[in-house]
């Protein structure tokens, strides 16, 4: 387990407002994307009549200038409290966990594509990224091809959800026909990437028992994901916990495409197991206990 330094109270504070910034960020891009539809396209009804259309066209914009950011590792996005934590930010958690991906690998959620540089590896064979999110397609396309994984990487435009994801792997030829409910499987995949999407998916629980049946016996979940603020324990904090409720009332989910900071995603994901008595092991370790976007990053083995 890592050993995480506590932060000064200057760096918690600036941790609170972190995910603040990152919403008032979201919403500008969702006026932007909202005043373009009336005023440049003529569309005057779009807010009212379209507005999911909007959205997923804001938060596609968004993510879009958030990741570039990142990539371009400039003070904004760097995190104070990662840096007390021995990181640049929450990103620094990833490369370790997607070491592990191997074989026909599943990608929930790969957004623009940032992880791709650490997908090179030889050990994988395929990748399936299903990403729902259309305004997205083309900037993955791109950093697959840049990465030279043109011919490995395979977009799947849907979400994660069964009704979805279904008729896209039997496309592909991963299901037989006639499936209709992921659990009927025996597993597809040797790795299942889930990387800060678990926040957005509509039902955890069941997408992580869906998620479990893909697996192959033997196979892997790697996870990097924000979750609950652990705050009845003494890693946690209430003063956070508050904050993240306060976030979630001030639209964080609608803006933000569907993510949410309430998720307890390490108990949904141990749970998906039970059904064959638990993961053969579970390497977890938990970061940033103190903040509104505490993670947990690792890696569960299904039985073999
Ligand atoms: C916060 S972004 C993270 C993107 C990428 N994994 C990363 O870490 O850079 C969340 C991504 O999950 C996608 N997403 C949301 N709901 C989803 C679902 N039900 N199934 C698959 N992907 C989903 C979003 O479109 C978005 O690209």
């Amino acid at each position: 387990m890592a050993s995480v330094n506590e932060p000064t109270t200057k760096v918690w504070i600036q941790s609170l407002l972190e995910p603040g910034q990152l919403l008032l960020w979201a919403m500008s891009y969702y006026v932007r994307v909202n005043l373009e539809a009336v005023f440049k396209r003529g569309q005057i009804l779009a807010p009212l009549l379209q507005s999911a259309r909007l959205r997923d066209e804001a938060f596609g914009r968004f993510w879009v200038a958030v990741t570039t950011t990142n990539d371009e590792n400039t003070a904004q996005s760097q995190s104070p409290v990662a840096i007390q934590a021995g990181l640049q930010n929450s990103s620094d958690l990833i490369p370790p966990v997607l070491a592990h991906a191997s074989g026909l690998v599943l990608d929930v959620g790969p957004g623009t594509g940032t992880q791709m540089p650490l997908l090179r590896s030889p050990a994988i064979k395929t990748i399936y990224g299903a990403e729902p999110c259309h305004g997205l397609h083309e900037e993955l396309r791109s950093r697959a091809d840049a990465e030279g994984l043109g011919e490995k990487y395979h977009i799947l435009p849907c979400s994660v959800v069964a009704s979805e994801l279904v008729p896209m792997l039997q496309e592909q030829g991963l299901l037989p026909a006639g499936t209709t409910a992921l659990d009927q499987t025996t597993g597809v995949f040797d790795t299942i990437l889930c990387v800060r999407v678990l926040c957005s998916v509509p039902d955890l629980d069941q997408t992580a028992r869906e998620l479990y049946s893909l697996l192959r016996p033997g196979g892997k979940i790697l996870v990097t994901e924000h979750v609950v603020n652990p705050w009845r324990t003494a890693k946690g904090s209430v003063v956070a916990r508050a904050m993240q409720t306060f976030y979630e009332l001030l639209g964080w989910s609608w803006y933000l495409g569907d993510c949410r900071l309430n998720r307890n995603t390490e108990r949904a994901l141990r749970r998906a197991a039970d059904v064959d008595g638990g993961w053969e092991s579970v390497e977890l370790e938990r970061w940033f206990g103190r903040t509104c976007l505490p993670y947990i990053a690792g890696v569960f083995v299904k039985k073999a």
